[in-house]
């Protein structure tokens, strides 16, 4: 991988944004890989600002999201279909119809997973994936003990990402138990992987990801077998990189 440590996330946001626009004005309707938690909002941030100065046309460009809760009432506020929504596909003006979460509706939900797949193929497949890391090591939802070659599909959320993602509700009891997310070979696909972490709350999952041994139990290490990732990290969540 190509580490690059960054003095702060507005400066990792504004390197993965120019890339994105780049990517862009080559292919109009590249496909975005988009990712949700705090980790990539500073991404979006650059790329709404940039659109705008450069006056990129993104109309014509597709996104899928990598998972979804399974089980919140639809229109949820912390549904990534309505996080998604809020930050990315209204700030940066995407055609709604382009943009794409899992369905972690319970009505269909058996073939929600299949469908996803279907629809990335069909797309022809993500140009670039934004990734960011769970403090237990996770890329998407994979929590560790999830397969290099697990696909879009249900799963339990770990009681570490239950907390972690307490802060976005009302009490950690209010975090749905079950996700819905593109597995590790679906991530694998993508042609480019661009992995964000910051602060002193990722260094272990970090160095893990990309310096530990390549293992089930350690998620984030999938990237190791993928020619083409780009880490953009400060340098607290760099820390522990020998
Ligand atoms: C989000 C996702 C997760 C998060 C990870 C870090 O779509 O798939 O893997 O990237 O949980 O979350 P934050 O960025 O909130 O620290």
């Amino acid at each position: 991988a190509e580490i690059v440590v960054v003095r702060d996330q507005d400066a990792a946001g504004e390197l993965a944004a120019r890339s994105i626009l780049d990517l862009i004005a080559a292919k109009p309707d590249a496909v975005l890989g988009l990712a949700t938690g705090s980790t990539p909002l500073a991404v979006y941030r650059a790329l709404e600002r940039g659109i705008r100065e450069r006056g990129v046309d993104v109309s014509h460009v597709r996104g899928y999201a990598l998972d979804e809760y399974v089980g919140l009432p639809a229109g949820h506020p912390e549904s990534y279909r309505a996080v998604i929504t809020r930050e990315v596909v209204e700030p940066l003006g995407l055609t709604p119809s382009l943009i794409h979460v899992p369905n972690g509706s319970l009505d269909g939900i058996e073939h929600a997973g299949a469908d996803y797949e279907k629809a990335i193929a069909e797309s022809g497949g993500v140009d670039v994936q934004l990734l960011g890391i769970g403090t237990d090591g996770h890329i998407g939802f994979n929590e560790p003990g999830s397969s290099f070659a697990s696909v879009t599909r249900v799963k339990t959320l770990t009681e570490q990402t239950r907390k972690d993602n307490a802060r976005f509700f009302a009490s950690e009891d209010d975090v749905p138990m079950h996700c819905i997310t593109q597995g590790l070979s679906t991530i694998l696909r993508a042609r480019h992987l661009m992995l964000l972490a910051f602060g002193e709350g990722k260094a272990e999952a970090l160095a893990g990801a990309v310096e530990g041994p390549v293992s089930a139990s350690n998620p984030g290490s999938a990237i190791q077998l993928h020619p083409h990732v780009t880490v953009l990290v400060d340098e607290a969540a760099a820390s522990r990189l020998k």
